[in-house]
């Protein structure tokens, strides 16, 4: 069997790691001044190169060569350690030998002089790992280390070690390795190894490595694997089960052109298709950021490590959403990417991020709107309809209840509004919105936030959900509209009832409707996709959380 190409291509010299400078450099430099400390605790993701560089740093201390040429990879020490057969290189894997006795044996050896370099060099990986007693053997082995020995610790969680084995060591943190190094370095292996690779191929792995090398090496090795000549883009996406860039763009698209239930047919192509929703999900929220981008800065520079058709898409979608728009639509599918963890109806949070991304932010009673104008005037934040009722003095609104059994009052005439009340709900609406997690569930909690706006008069709450027939058939499904009365009535203090509407403006007839208006009624194709495709499932609020 062939070696792995990740191996085959270890750095073997300081100038072959790449994207660590910050560490190499310094590491020179103190190999040059013969000021190696005795102790370095190499942090950082894996696959970033610290048990390289820690093998580098090794041979470079028992090299025969000069300083500054140092490790030359042509000594006896640097050809042993290349070949992995020098005796004073102790490489311990502290994922399995983490006990105190493992710690210990290393203790009882160290003091023994190198029998064939200079220096005893220990590279403890994962040092995390070690138990509490171990780390406490090991301290003492750092506070007193023969002149000998040298300790190379590696991490990928430096917080887990204890302040006093931190304080012995000099620390360098690996940094995640930028794209463009990747791609770099991916093209200097594919020509060496003779093979050839589309250059959005490369980008695509580099991409999906995170800035992890040996992910994309492997990736890389993967792709040869295949026995076809040119390692292409499509190839890369259908390893990675990567959701083609056609759909990324399709849902923004979707959001751009406000077409709800295009995109919806969209996630629900993917569902079908098994695509992963959380890579789509994460593609998404990159593609809006690079949106996102242009609007603000109108540099397609910024984005110069993505193909140009992306680049240029991202541009007609930049002309044709706004900024608050593109930055909201971020924050809600990274929301829904967090909340996407497959089972029981994996799309919906990110049907839901889509629906609340076209509707944009929520006026009110968006959670955290209370600027301090709200204060004063309770109806700031809320559109015209309730804006001119609520207006009114205060006195006259508050009347309202008196009023409201005026028998000159017309049935159909607006109602008149609790402003109080109103205030109430808006800024405790995260608290209400709390109340409603706890007792119907996530999903209900989520369609109440894409409420729009809100009436409360003293017999009836009316909460207007925009162009959202999904939610508002959601809340209005007599079992959750009956939860959601309920938890109304007691947080407001008496019985209402409560009117789900669509529309940007919540309207109170003074005539109190028993069932809940539906304007969208069923020709609606939102609504004919809920009910086709999501199915009576999804509107039970009394399911568990997502
Ligand atoms: N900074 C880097 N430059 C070049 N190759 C790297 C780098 N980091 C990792 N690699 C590649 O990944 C493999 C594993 O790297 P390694 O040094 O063991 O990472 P770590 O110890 O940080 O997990 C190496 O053999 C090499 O092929
Ligand atoms: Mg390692
Ligand atoms: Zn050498």
């Amino acid at each position: 069997m062939t070696q792995a190409l990740y191996r085959r291509w270890r750095s073997q010299d300081f100038d072959e790691v790449v994207g660590q400078e910050h560490v190499t450099q310094t590491l020179r430099n103190a190999l040059r001044d013969g000021r190696v400390a005795h102790a370095y605790l190499f942090s950082g993701p894996r696959g970033t190169g610290k048990t390289s560089t820690a093998r580098i740093l090794a041979k470079a201390l028992n090299c025969s060569a000069p300083e500054d040429r140092r490790p030359c990879n042509q000594c006896p020490t640097c050809i042993a350690i290349n070949e992995g057969r020098m005796i004073d290189l102790i490489e311990i894997d502290a994922a399995s030998n983490n006990s105190v006795d493992d710690i210990r044996e290393l203790r009882d050896k160290v003091g023994f002089r190198p029998s064939e370099g200079q220096y005893k060099i220990y590279i403890i990986d994962e040092v995390h790992m070690l138990s509490g007693p171990a780390f406490n053997a090991l301290l003492k082995t750092l506070e007193e280390p023969p002149p000998h020995a040298r300790f190379i610790l590696a991490t990928t969680e430096p917080h887990k070690i204890p302040a006093t084995v931190l304080s012995r060591c000099q620390r360098f943190d690996f940094r995640r390795i930028p794209a463009n190094e990747i791609v770099a370095h991916l093209r200097h292996i594919v020509d060496e190894e003779h093979f050839q690779a589309e250059e959005e191929a490369l980008v695509a792995i580099a991409r999906s490595a995170q800035g992890c090398m040996r992910d994309a090496i492997s990736l890389l090795d993967q792709m040869f694997s295949f026995g076809a000549e040119t390692v292409t883009l499509a190839q890369v996406q259908q390893v990675l089960g990567s959701v083609s860039a056609e759909a990324v763009s399709g849902l923004v698209e979707a959001l751009a052109g406000r077409d709800i239930p295009g995109g919806l047919r969209l996630v629900q192509q993917l569902v079908l298709d098994g695509s992963s929703l959380n890579e789509f999900c994460h593609q998404v929220v990159e593609h809006l950021r690079g949106v996102m981008l242009l609007q603000m800065a109108r540099d397609p520079a910024l984005l110069d490590d993505l193909p140009g058709e992306t680049v240029r898409q991202m541009q007609a979608q930049a002309q044709r959403l706004d900024l608050p728009a593109t930055i909201y639509a971020v924050k809600r599918f990274s929301e829904a990417a967090a909340q996407l963890k497959g089972g029981y109806q994996p799309q919906l949070p990110l049907e839901l991020a889509l629906i609340e991304a076209v509707q944009g932010p929520p006026v009110s009673p968006a959670p955290g709107a209370h600027a301090a104008s709200a204060a004063t005037h309770p109806a700031a934040a809320m559109p015209a309809a309730n804006a001119a009722p609520a207006a009114q003095p205060a006195a006259e609104a508050k009347s309202g209840a008196a009023a409201a059994a005026s028998p000159t009052q017309k049935p159909g005439e607006a109602a008149p509004l609790d402003p109080a009340a109103i205030e109430k709900l808006r800024r405790r609406w995260k608290e209400f919105s709390a109340i409603v997690r706890d007792r119907c569930g996530i999903r209900v909690q989520a369609a109440l936030n894409t409420v729009r706006d809100i009436a409360v008069s003293d017999q009836s709450v009316a909460l207007a959900f925009g162009n959202n027939a999904f939610t508002h058939e959601l809340i209005a499904r007599p079992e959750t509209h009956a939860q959601v009365t309920a938890i109304l009535s007691d947080f407001l203090g008496r019985p209402v009832l409560l009117e789900c509407q669509m529309g940007d403006q919540a309207r109170l007839a003074h005539r109190i409707a028993a069932a809940p208006e539906r304007s969208a009624g069923g020709e609606d194709p939102l609504v004919t996709y809920a009910k086709e495709a999501l199915g009576a499932q999804v509107v039970d609020g009394s399911e568990p959380a997502l």
